[in-house]
C-alpha cells in the first residue's frame, strides 16, 4: 500500500537510494502537479507528491524519461458509480457495488471495506482520479438519511489519504421523501432550508465532501420542471447551499423524454437559453455525444457553444452499449476522438479538451466524469482487458492531449510484462507489445462496424442495450425506442435525415461544423448516417453502393474479431493460463455475437434494400 504519509527515503529505488520528496510552489506546478527528476519529486500538494511517486514508478517500468513536469488538465477528475443502495448496479458488469449491499437495517462498514476501498483508492490515484460519486444517478432519497451518510462519511475517511473526494448524486424529490415537505420546489424557502441544513450536516461528518450530482427531468426523474421552474433555478439553488462549504454541482446534460422529435437535439434546446445564468460552482455534464454512449456519435453540440457556463464531460467507461464485460473494446480511441473533435467555436482547434479543461473559457472549475466499470469481481472489471479502460480514463482525466496509443502501450507494458526487464525486452515487444496493442487499437471501429456503421446507432432492441434489435420494439414503448426511429430504414434508403433540410440538428454546431455535415461530400463518412437519410444504391467513397458498403463494414468487423482471436491464440507463451483462458473464451463469444449482430441486422435492411449480399460478404447463417 502506498499513501501519502508511507513516502519515504529510499522507496522506489534500490535498497539504500535516497529520494528527496519536497512539497514547496514552483511556477510550473499546477494544482496536484509535481515535477520529477530522477533524484527528486517536488509538487506544491502532498497529493502531488503521490501522483508523482506513481508516474515515477510507471516511467521506470515502461522506460521512459524520468525529466518531467507533469500538471492535470482537469482539477476534478472523478468517477460516477452507477451503484443502487441494494448492491445492485445500473449498467455494472463486473459483479455487485464495492460500496452498498442489500441491508434490511442500517448500512455497516466492516474491516474487509476498508481494505477493498483502500486498494480501490489506491488504483485510482495510481491514475491521479481524485473523485468518486458514491451512487446512482438514478438516486434514492435515502442516501442522504443518516445511516447513509454515516456510510458515505467512512468511505471518505477511507478515500482521502489517497486525496480522493466523495460526492453523491441526489434526487430531487429527497425534501419530500426524507424531509416529508409538501413540495421541492426549488424557490420555497422551506425546501431551500432543507437543503440548507443538509449541506451543513454533510460537511460536519465530511469537511472535503465535493458536491452533488444531479440527473433532474429525465427520464422520469423528478426536478425543478415539475413546479414551472428552470434547470437554472435548481442548479442554482443547490450551487447556493453548497458554496459556502466550496462544493460543486454537476447537473446533467443528459435530457430526454419520450417524443417524436429528434432525441439528439433535446439537451441543447433546454440548456442553450441559460448560458451565462449559472452559478460559477455549477458544471453542467455532457455526455461525449447528443444521443447516449454509442459505439461512434459526433460530439455534442453544447462543448463549445456555452461560452459562459462551464461543462464537464461524461464519458462511459463501462461498456453499455459496447459489449459489456464480453467484448474486447478498448475505449482509448473512443474518448481521444471525442476530446479532439473540433467544435470551431473560438476558431480552429476549439477541441473538446480545450473547450472544457479551461484553456478557451475561464471556468472556477474543471472537471470530467467517467461512468465506473467497477465492480467486486476479483479483477474489478469484469474482465481484464476493461481494466484498460479504467486506466486509460484516468490518464485522460490526467492529460486529455494523451493518445490512445500510448496509453495502450503503457498499460500493456504495466499488466503483462512480468518485470522491467521484459518491457525493454524485444522478443518481448515485438511478441507480445505489439500485436496486443494493434488489437486494441483496432477493437473499437471493430465493434463500430460489426454493431452500427457509417453512422447508424443505437440498432438494439427498445429493452436491451446488449444484441441486435433494429426490428424490435415491445407492444406499447414510447415512440422514440420503436422503429425505424433512429435507422430510418425504408424501401427508399437508411439514415437519419439530421440536415439543415432534415431535423435541422446540424444547426446546432457551429456554422464551419454544420456546414461540413450538412454537405454529403464534406460530411465525414464515419457519420455518413447519422445525419443523412441516403438511398440504398447511393455511391460511397469507396466506389461501392451504400447497401454493399454496409455489408463490407459488418463482414469487416466480424473479420477483425476472427483477427483478434487468431493474434490472442498465438500469444499464449506470454501469459499466464488463467487471464489467457479468460480472455480466449470471451473472444469466442464476441466472435459469436458479433456474427448475430452482422446477420441479423444485415437481413433486416435486406427486407427494405432487396439488393443482393455482394461478394466477400458471408451470406448470413
Ligand atoms: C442510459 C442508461 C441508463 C442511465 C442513463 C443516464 O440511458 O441506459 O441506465 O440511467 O443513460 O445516463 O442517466
Amino acid at each position: 500500500m502506498l499513501a501519502i504519509e508511507e513516502l519515504k527515503d529510499g522507496w522506489m529505488g534500490k535498497a539504500g537510494a535516497k529520494m528527496l520528496l519536497i512539497v514547496k510552489f514552483d511556477q510550473s506546478i499546477k494544482g496536484d502537479g509535481y515535477i520529477l527528476k530522477p533524484q527528486s519529486i517536488q509538487a506544491a500538494t502532498p497529493v502531488g507528491l503521490l501522483y508523482g511517486a506513481f508516474d515515477y514508478l510507471r516511467r521506470q517500468k515502461v522506460g521512459e524519461d524520468l525529466h518531467v513536469t507533469s500538471n492535470p488538465s482537469y482539477q476534478r477528475r472523478i468517477l460516477n458509480h452507477w451503484d443502487n443502495l441494494n448492491g445492485t448496479i445500473e449498467r455494472g458488469y463486473a459483479g455487485s457495488s464495492i460500496f452498498w449491499r442489500n441491508e434490511k437495517q442500517a448500512p455497516t462498514v466492516t474491516e474487509a471495506d476498508r481494505k477493498l476501498w483502500r486498494e480501490y483508492a489506491r488504483a485510482n490515484a495510481s491514475v491521479g482520479i481524485n473523485g468518486a460519486v458514491l451512487n446512482n444517478v438514478n438516486a434514492s432519497p435515502i442516501i442522504l438519511s443518516d445511516d447513509y451518510l454515516n456510510k458515505v462519511k467512512e468511505v471518505a475517511d477511507v478515500l482521502r489519504p489517497y486525496g480522493m473526494r466523495v460526492y453523491l448524486s441526489v434526487n430531487f424529490a429527497s425534501p419530500m421523501v426524507l424531509g416529508k415537505l409538501a413540495t421541492a420546489d426549488p424557490l420555497a424557502p422551506g425546501v431551500i432550508n432543507w437543503w440548507k441544513d443538509k449541506a451543513n450536516e454533510i460537511y460536519k461528518a465530511i469537511p472535503d465532501f465535493g458536491g452533488f450530482l444531479v440527473k433532474a427531468n429525465s427520464e422520469g426523474q423528478p426536478g425543478p420542471q415539475d413546479y414551472k421552474r428552470t434547470h437554472v433555478d435548481g442548479a442554482n439553488m443547490l450551487a447556493d447551499v453548497l458554496q459556502p462549504h466550496g462544493g460543486i454541482v454537476m447537473w446533467r446534460a443528459f435530457v430526454y423524454s419520450a417524443s417524436d422529435k429528434d432525441r439528439a437535439k433535446q439537451a441543447y434546446e433546454e440548456f442553450m437559453p441559460f448560458d451565462g445564468r449559472f452559478r460559477d460552482n455549477v458544471i453542467i455534464q455532457v455526455k461525449n455525444g447528443p444521443i447516449d454512449f454509442q459505439p461512434r456519435e459526433p460530439f455534442s453540440p453544447l462543448f463549445g457553444a456555452m461560452k459562459k457556463t462551464s461543462v464537464m464531460p461524461e464519458f462511459q467507461i463501462t461498456k453499455e452499449y459496447l459489449g459489456e464485460n464480453i467484448h474486447l473494446v478498448y475505449l482509448g480511441t473512443l474518448w481521444e476522438e471525442a476530446l479532439k473533435s473540433d467544435t470551431y467555436q473560438q476558431g480552429k482547434g476549439s477541441t473538446v479538451a480545450r473547450c472544457t479543461d479551461g484553456s478557451l473559457y475561464p471556468q472556477q472549475y474543471t472537471a470530467i466524469a467517467g461512468v465506473a466499470n467497477i465492480g467486486l469481481d476479483a479483477n474489478w472489471c469484469g474482465s481484464n482487458f476493461d481494466q484498460a479502460n479504467w486506466y486509460a480514463y484516468g490518464r485522460l482525466a490526467w492529460d486529455n492531449q494523451l493518445t490512445a496509443t500510448q496509453i495502450a502501450d503503457e498499460w500493456v507494458k504495466l499488466t503483462f510484462s512480468p518485470d522491467q526487464t521484459t518491457a525493454g525486452d524485444s522478443k518481448w515487444q515485438n511478441g507480445f507489445l505489439k500485436p496486443v496493442t494493434a488489437m486494441m487499437m483496432k477493437s473499437r471501429e471493430a465493434m463500430v462496424n460489426y454493431e452500427m456503421p457509417l453512422g447508424l446507432h443505437h440498432i438494439f432492441a427498445a429493452d436491451r442495450h446488449y444484441g441486435p434489435g433494429p426490428w424490435y420494439a415491445p407492444k406499447k414503448v414510447r415512440v422514440d425506442w420503436t422503429p425505424p426511429y433512429y435507422h430510418k430504414a425504408g424501401a427508399d434508403g437508411i439514415g437519419f435525415d439530421r440536415t439543415s433540410k432534415g431535423t435541422a440538428a446540424v444547426n446546432q454546431y457551429q456554422q464551419t461544423v454544420a456546414d461540413e455535415f450538412d454537405n454529403l461530400k464534406t460530411c465525414p463518412e464515419k457519420y455518413l448516417l447519422w445525419f443523412h437519410h441516403l438511398p440504398w444504391t447511393y455511391q460511397v467513397a469507396s466506389g461501392r453502393t451504400l447497401w454493399d458498403e454496409i455489408c463490407y463494414r459488418y463482414q469487416d468487423g466480424l473479420q477483425s474479431v476472427k483477427e483478434f482471436q487468431k493474434t490472442w491464440d498465438s500469444l499464449r507463451p506470454f501469459v499466464d493460463e488463467q487471464r489467457f483462458e479468460e480472455v480466449q473464451s470471451k473472444l469466442q463469444r464476441q466472435y459469436h455475437d458479433a456474427q448475430v449482430y452482422k446477420d441479423g441486422c444485415l437481413l433486416y435492411f435486406q427486407t427494405f434494400s432487396k439488393m443482393p449480399f455482394p461478394p466477400g460478404c458471408e451470406k448470413p447463417i
